[in-house]
């Protein structure tokens, strides 16, 4: 086995059918860092509109880090997780004094900056030597070298991160990162892989040793857990009042309206609805209170017309949608 071969093949793979995606055109890590921030909520296909329209309204870090959040919040709309734009715009403010750092190790310790981020930009941007490692890069690794490793805890996780690392020593780390990228994204898909098309495909363990199923390890289900949710509405002039959620152990990254939760040890008789989020067994207790004081709040107020835009989450539009009539108090 010869990382320094792998990673040779793939990067002529990658070279041969490198898609031209518009964050592509040149090594700015602004951009970049834009793009690959996007790409963590959705797809290429649907981060492209979005991606133009901000590039255009936010052409560089200067232009980023002196607009007012709305600015960046309004252009974000429709991506979801909203802590993402409001990072983004934090970071852009520390950035312009300090300029783009160049590796991993200054970049993490920007807000937003996560491993797979920080990874990402330092090599994209400015060749260094390091491997990123997202989910498409963690099902790649296990069925080529057939690895079993428990992704989800560091011990497993580090497994795959040194063969990342290894492989991106190659000269060309930039274009062996975004070959994994798209191998993953189009080749080595989750079921059905395209092996036939993929320039691993002589040595890959799983494939040879029939393990595509079984590779990369299934993440243990958590165990459900049913809590209520009592999420307060308050609409004034065609408007919903959401802000950051500080109060929900589900719906970390998603404004939510105001109001708390509570677990419980089985369902409640009453309720205005039911809803799942991942292991969460959600009872919607729906409040209305129109009087509800947003004075000293943090958050911002959504167009019940532009519901399906601003809130990408059904069950929050939905707890909007079942209280929110007209009010103009
Ligand atoms: N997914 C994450 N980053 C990407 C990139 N730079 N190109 C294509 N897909 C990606």
């Amino acid at each position: 086995m010869s990382y320094s071969k792998d990673a040779h093949k793939l990067v002529d793979w990658y070279r041969s059918i490198r898609r031209d995606l518009p964050w592509r055109k040149d090594r700015d890590p602004y951009r970049i860092w834009i793009s690959e921030i996007m790409l963590q909520q959705t797809t290429v296909a649907a981060v492209i509109p979005y991606y133009e329209r901000f590039l255009k309204r936010f052409p560089t870090l200067e232009m980023l880090a002196v607009a007012p959040v709305d600015d960046v919040l309004e252009y974000w709309a429709g991506l979801g997780y909203y802590s993402r734009a409001r990072n983004l715009h934090r970071a852009s403010q520390a950035l312009l004094t300090t300029g783009f750092p160049r590796t991993f190790a200054e970049l993490i310790e920007l807000p937003g900056f996560g491993p797979y981020t920080a990874r990402a930009v330092s090599s994209l941007a400015f060749d260094e030597k390091t491997g990123v490692l997202d989910g498409n890069v963690i099902r790649i690794l296990s069925r080529m070298y057939g690895i079993a490793a428990e992704f989800w805890k560091p011990a497993g996780r580090a497994v795959l991160q040194d063969i990342a690392d290894r492989l991106a020593q190659h000269d060309a780390p930039a274009d062996l990162n975004q070959g994994m990228m798209e191998l993953g994204a189009t080749v080595c898909t989750p079921v059905n892989p395209s092996c036939l098309l993929c320039p691993w495909n002589a040595t890959c363990v799983a494939r040879h040793e029939g393990r595509i199923a079984e590779l990369p390890l299934k993440k243990p289900r958590k165990e459900f857990e049913i809590w209520q949710w009592s999420p307060v509405i308050v609409t004034r002039r065609g408007r919903v009042w959401v802000e950051p959620n500080t109060y929900a152990p589900f719906l970390k990254n998603h404004d939510l309206p105001p109001g708390d939760v509570k677990r419980l040890k089985k369902a409640p008789k009453t309720f205005s609805f039911r809803g799942g989020v991942t292991h969460y067994d959600i009872f919607v207790d729906v409040v209305r209170d129109a009087k509800f004081d947003v004075a000293k709040r943090k958050g911002r107020w959504v167009p019940l017309n532009e519901l399906k835009k601003s809130i990408p989450v059904s069950l929050i539009r939905k707890a909007i949608e079942f209280e929110s009539t007209e009010d103009d108090a």
